[in-house]
């Protein structure tokens, strides 16, 4: 019996030395001349443990992890390349028994890490395209309902949901509509998009197929930012199989629908990852903001009406199309419905990405599941939903992640990013960095946030050099004000979040200092 080694070729996995690993697997293979082969899966997301290498058996998966080239000589000492193994010191057993794992609920990543991401016999026998064969035989006001009431709501941090969107689109009569999927994915702290696109690739294909048969679009686009060239590359890959297969094309599954799909690779601006920036970039002009209305799903790409959705909120639909509404539904809390890929980085001991229903607390997630900090010092902060998202003190972590929750508490959940931070933390320093952030990052078109975030940058370091602090603190209170409600998007909109949730939780880090009159 051939043996199967998985050995990712996830990003994060090569960046941490999976090639090498797969290189030294395959020598010792054909040295020992064993009948085995391998297979470069996607990662299971427990990224202090990549890369892994699982081996199937009779009796189930078995891992082993971290592991580095040179233990793989020892590995198949100890029966890697055989279906009988004998301890190890990176003998991990089971995958699924891991807790990390174990305590998960999978259901948008559930192939992630198991299956061959470029084999659609893999993908189909794990349950793949079953969603896509319901839709084709529903109408498209039916698909529609269908994720409608399946609660799901926008992944890429708006959370609006994503039923309502697509009505919009379907009830448009334009000759052309479009499918656009925002891969851009931005955020600190966030990698779900990239290791599903790298991991399970049909997913998202058959998402925005059902969106294209659900909407009456007939073209879809995947913009994925430049820095990401294996799922570029995965993507692209994965498009070629589903044409050929008859999965894309003008008749999607043998049915009268049309679909077809390109990747567009964005040039690295984190604007680009705002619905209209990215629009007028796929549509070869500057990454700026676009004034709404009109709506992208009543004037979108082109001119035309388009459904742009993140890569998780599309991933998620073929289980809804499969299972149905209401399974989804049943998962999660208030208006947060079903799953939520949460990813788990920065200063801590067990990072990487957490699917589960909504409703954990913030402390489970960070204490219990990321096991604390990485450096064994007190976790002082958290700053949820990426660059925009608020930082919040120990005191808020029975907050659950819930949307609404997270919104009560002046914070978002966004693309569902954690970074953790232990007290060394400076949080003034961190609510420049918003600023800097904004400044950098900003497109320029309103004036809160191109000028708003510069002011912001030199009254915070008034403040950091002791120059009349309650003065300055107060100025930039105001200053995060006129940004909240004056800013065109919520670039310069939610800068206030990271800068006021700091001076706000952690006012010991801003002060006192000795006061200083002003220069002038
Ligand atoms: C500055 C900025 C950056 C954004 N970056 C991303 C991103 O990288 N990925 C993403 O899906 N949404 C991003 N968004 C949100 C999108 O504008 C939009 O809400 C989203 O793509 C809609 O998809 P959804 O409804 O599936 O979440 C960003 C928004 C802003 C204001
Ligand atoms: S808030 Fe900033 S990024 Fe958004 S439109 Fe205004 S200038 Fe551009």
């Amino acid at each position: 019996m051939t043996v199967t080694i998985y050995i990712p070729r996830d990003s994060g996995a090569l960046a941490l030395g999976a090639e090498k690993v797969a290189k030294a697997v395959e020598t010792e293979i054909s040295e020992r001349g064993l009948d085995a082969k391998i297979v470069r899966n996607g990662s299971r997301g427990l990224y202090w443990l990549e890369p892994m290498v699982e081996v199937e058996t009779p009796a189930g998966r078995v891992a082993y992890g971290p592991v580095k080239a040179k233990d793989v000589a020892s590995l198949f000492e100890a029966g890697l390349g055989l279906t009988t193994h004998s301890a190890h010191p990176l003998f991990l057993g089971d995958p699924e028994k891991i807790p990390f794992l174990a305590k998960q609920t999978r259901l948008t990543f559930a192939r992630c890490g198991i299956t061959d991401p470029l084999s659609l016999d893999d993908y189909r026998a794990h349950g793949g395209l079953k969603g896509l064969e319901n839709a084709v035989a529903m109408a498209p006001a039916d698909i529609v309902k269908q994720v409608t009431e399946s609660g799901l709501r926008g992944r890429g941090g708006a959370g609006f949901p994503t039923g309502i969107k697509w009505k919009t689109v379907l009830d448009q009569t334009d000759d052309r509509k479009y499918i656009v999927c925002n891969a851009d994915e931005g955020d600190s702290a966030t990698f779900a998009d990239r290791m599903i696109m790298e991991g399970d690739p049909f997913v998202l294909i058959e998402g925005m197929a059902i969106a294209g048969v659900a909407t009456g679009a007939t073209k879809g686009y995947i913009y994925i930012r430049l820095e990401y060239p294996h799922a570029v590359a995965t993507m692209n890959a994965a498009i070629g199989i589903a044409r050929q297969a008859g999965v894309l094309g003008v008749n999607v599954l043998g049915s009268p629908n049309a679909f077809d799909m390109e990747v567009r690779v964005g040039a690295g601006a984190y604007v680009c990852g705002e619905e209209t920036s990215l629009l007028n970039s796929l549509e070869g002009k500057r990454g700026v903001v676009r004034a709404k209305p009109p709506l992208p799903a009543i004037q979108g790409l082109f001119g035309k009406p388009t459904v742009i959705n993140n890569v998780i909120s599309l991933a998620s639909v073929p289980i809804i199309m499969d299972k149905g509404a209401e399974h989804y539904k049943d998962f999660g809390m208030g208006r947060s419905r079903g799953t939520i890929p949460i990813q788990i980085a920065g200063n801590v001991k067990h990072g990487g990405l957490f699917e589960a229903a909504f409703g954990l607390s913030l402390g489970e997630i960070i204490d219990d599941i990321g096991g604390g900090t990485a450096t064994g010092r007190p976790v002082k902060a958290a700053q949820v939903g990426g660059p925009l998202g608020a930082y919040f003190p120990r005191a808020l972590f029975d907050t659950p992640f819930d949307y609404e929750a997270f919104a009560a508490k002046d914070g978002l959940i966004g693309h569902a990013g954690i970074t953790v931070f232990d007290e060394s933390a400076d949080m003034l320093k961190q609510a420049r960095f918003a600023m800097e952030f904004c400044a950098v990052e900003s497109c320029g078109k309103c004036t809160p946030c191109r000028i708003g975030s510069v002011r912001g940058i030199e009254t915070l370091d008034k403040v950091a050099q002791g120059v009349e602090r309650d003065k300055n603190l107060a100025l930039v209170a105001d200053l995060c004000n006129t940004m909240k409600f004056g800013s065109l998007c919520a670039l310069g909109g939610f800068t206030p979040y990271p800068v006021m949730s700091a001076i706000n939780h952690f006012p010991e880090d801003f002060g006192p200092h000795p006061m200083k009159e002003a220069a002038e």
